[in-house]
């Protein structure tokens, strides 16, 4: 069984583990594999950081059988009052468990955030154009295309475009 809840400080090592596996598994992750070194202090100063942050969030998922995290879903709000209706989305998921709606579910627990915190009205987020599986995932979730931000990504010193996408709620 999945979990999805809001990440706590003792998922701190659990969360460190899960960001570097999948920064190894994908290309499409801010860091590549190896780029970054998270400890599990980096983690719990992070955790604690957002949660004490009315704007933003971290949530987790949890297999709940093996007690591993699998995935996680930032999402980075802003303090400044004509900001603060707007939040940055980023998610990833170990790609063992890709496919089975953990994403999915990660965004809806979002999404009831958002709207239960009552002045959230814009979700956005980026993502590189050939990332299907997210695309796809976002375009089912009712994100839309705004624009194209051109050679803003680079993988293995290939220039590629990012889609801006949003949701409006
Ligand atoms: C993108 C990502 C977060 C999707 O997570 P997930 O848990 O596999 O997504 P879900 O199972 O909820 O999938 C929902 C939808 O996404 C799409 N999708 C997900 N995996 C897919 C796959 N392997 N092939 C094709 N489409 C896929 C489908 O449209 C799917 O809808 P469906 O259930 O009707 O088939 C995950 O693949 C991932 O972490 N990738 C690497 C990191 C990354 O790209 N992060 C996003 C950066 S912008």
């Amino acid at each position: 069984m999945i979990q999805i809840r809001e990440a706590c400080e003792y998922d701190a090592k659990r969360f460190a583990k899960m960001q570097l596996e999948i920064d190894g598994e994908t290309d499409y992750m801010l860091y590549g594999a190896g780029e970054r070194a998270i400890t599990p202090k980096d983690a719990r100063k992070r955790i604690e950081y957002f949660a004490d942050l009315p704007y933003s969030l971290i949530l987790v998922a949890e297999d709940m059988d093996t007690d591993e995290l699998i995935g996680f879903l930032i999402a980075d709000g802003n303090p400044p009052n004509r900001m603060q209706h707007s939040v940055y989305i980023a998610v990833g998921v170990l790609k063992a468990h890709w496919g089975q709606g953990v994403a999915t579910q990660l965004f809806k627990k979002m999404e009831e955030w958002a709207k239960a915190r009552g002045v959230v009205r814009r979700m956005e987020l980026g993502v590189v154009c050939e990332n299907q599986n997210a695309l796809h995932l976002y375009q089912k979730l009712g994100y839309e295309i705004e624009g194209i931000h051109r050679d803003s990504f680079m993988i293995n010193e290939d220039y590629h475009d990012t889609y801006w996408m949003s949701k409006l709620i």
